[in-house]
């Protein structure tokens, strides 16, 4: 068949680059060899936040009784959770299916390869022409020799999120994003969790500053969550029952199962990049330009192959801005600002720039803080602990970057990504009338401190 797009791969890039392909009037076809939604819908972003959702209740409920609210222990019926975590799953997956049939986008079951001049072959041993091809084929956990997934005491994070058992000690190596929410999850479901980490700070890899990082560690340690930081986990030795997890410091740790979490790296392999004259950057992104384009014509690359943080939403921006591009329209530069948000009690967010960067730019700055401690709302939710940082340009206050830590932080983001999108000063938030109460008065507040006009803060 001949297509104008043919899309590999249908994760949150390359399903949401086929439907706006299709709305743009472009024939196009989606191949994909496992299930629709990719690692974010099927073993990533989303059974990890049903997960987490469900087990906070079991947070919530054990300190409960510090208010006058006391229930039994938890029963945790591990089974029908993990039923119900599938059930979340299958819906959205669902959904995806009829929203590409809905646009008429052609989905097809099959692993693509490259064929050369604008083609794919398919594992079903079938064609697809196309002028243009994108390839979204994502990424994959990085494995490492000394932790062979084969060893059925080593964890994927797919196999940590099968939910087959709660282990009574887990080990987690790698104090990133993936190894930290997985911990808070295991925590809340009962394991002993020791977090080992080879860089002397948790959440290394994302652009934070030091008071963030502060007060998550401060949370990790009252939940009873062992961090070792600056150490690397050098192997293990089988033993029965449990494994020991040897680490470079000398120390041994017992664990009943061991998550390798270290990273991940882009799906390159047997696509047929090489033979097609696309090129891979040394850190094994494939190579593009500002238009997502390839080394070779015609072939664009989205999501967690290219370069940029692997997270579903910049997957998805890039998809729709590619789609539109092939419409004609140039992708902008402000389509980079990309939203973090990790799932960890509390939760932390950030848009833009940290503090450090800002400075590093050499940029004069203005910085305003508010803690979760002054706002109503966070006291009544017995969610305290956190805080609103906010970064602006000194000579015209406009919002340079936001980091939020605490509950909700990954809904309360949203509002000051729009701000830096929009080009908005501290004023323009400071002077919108915020609910009361609610916690988004926290990033007004941050914003009013920064122009030393905080009015529920004393400035030091
Ligand atoms: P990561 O790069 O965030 O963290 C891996 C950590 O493992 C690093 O800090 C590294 O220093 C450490 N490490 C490597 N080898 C080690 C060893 N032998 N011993 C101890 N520590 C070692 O990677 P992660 O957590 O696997 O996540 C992969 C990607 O997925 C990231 O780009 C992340 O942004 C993305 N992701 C984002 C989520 C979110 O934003 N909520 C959720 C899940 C994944």
């Amino acid at each position: 068949m001949t297509y104008d797009v043919a899309i590999i791969g249908g994760g949150p890039g390359g399903y949401v680059c086929a439907i706006r392909c299709a709305q743009l009037g472009l024939k196009t076809a989606l191949v994909e060899e496992r299930e629709l939604g990719g690692v974010c819908l099927n073993w990533g972003c989303i059974p990890t936040k049903a997960l987490y959702a469900a087990t906070k209740l079991l947070g919530r409920a054990a300190t409960a009784s510090e208010i006058g609210l006391s229930f039994a222990p938890p029963e945790i019926d591990l089974p029908r959770l993990s039923e119900w975590k599938d059930g979340v799953v299958s819906k959205l997956t669902a959904g995806v299916a009829t929203l590409l049939a809905g646009n008429g986008v052609d989905v097809i079951s099959a692993r693509a390869r490259l064929a050369g001049h604008g083609g794919v072959t398919l594992s079903n041993g079938g064609t697809v022409e196309a002028e243009r091809i994108v390839l979204a084929t994502g990424s994959a956990p990085i494995e490492i020799p000394s932790f062979p997934f084969a060893n059925e005491a080593v964890w994927s994070s797919d196999d940590a999120l099968a939910l087959e058992r709660i282990p009574e000690r887990l080990a987690v190596i790698g104090g990133g994003v993936i190894g930290l929410e997985l911990a808070t999850i295991y925590r809340r479901l009962g394991s002993t969790v020791t977090v080992i980490e080879l860089l002397p700070e948790i959440l290394a890899t994302v652009d934070l500053d030091r008071r963030a990082i502060g007060i998550l560690k401060r949370s990790l340690k009252t939940q009873s969550i062992d961090v070792r930081v600056g150490t690397k986990a050098e192997g293990f030795e089988p033993a029965t029952p449990s494994a020991l997890v040897k680490l470079a410091d000398g120390d041994e740790i017992a664990a009943d199962r061991i998550l390798l979490a270290v990273g991940r790296r882009p799906n390159t392999a047997d696509l047929g990049l090489e033979e097609a004259g696309v090129e891979i950057d040394q850190r094994g992104f494939v190579a593009v330009d500002a238009q997502l384009q390839t080394t070779t014509k015609g072939v664009f690359a989205i999501g967690d192959l290219a370069p940029g943080p692997m997270l579903a939403h910049k997957a998805s921006a890039e998809g729709v801005a590619l789609a539109d591009s092939f419409a004609g329209r140039a992708i902008s530069s402000e389509e980079k600002l990309i939203p973090q948000a990790i799932f960890t009690d509390p939760e932390v967010a950030s848009v833009g720039l940290s503090e450090a960067s800002a400075k590093d730019g050499g940029r004069a700055i203005l910085v305003g803080r508010f803690p979760y401690a002054g706002l109503g709302k966070a006291l009544g939710m017995r969610e305290p602990d956190g805080l609103f940082q906010v970064v602006a340009e000194e000579k015209d206050h406009r919002i340079l970057g936001v980091q939020i830590i605490g509950a909700e932080a990954s809904d309360l983001i949203s509002e000051a990504a729009v701000a830096i999108r929009a080009g908005l000063t501290l004023e323009a938030i400071a002077e919108t009338v915020h609910p009361h109460p609610t916690l988004p008065e926290g990033l007004k507040e941050a914003a009013e401190d920064a122009l030393g006009r905080a009015i529920h803060t004393i400035r030091r």
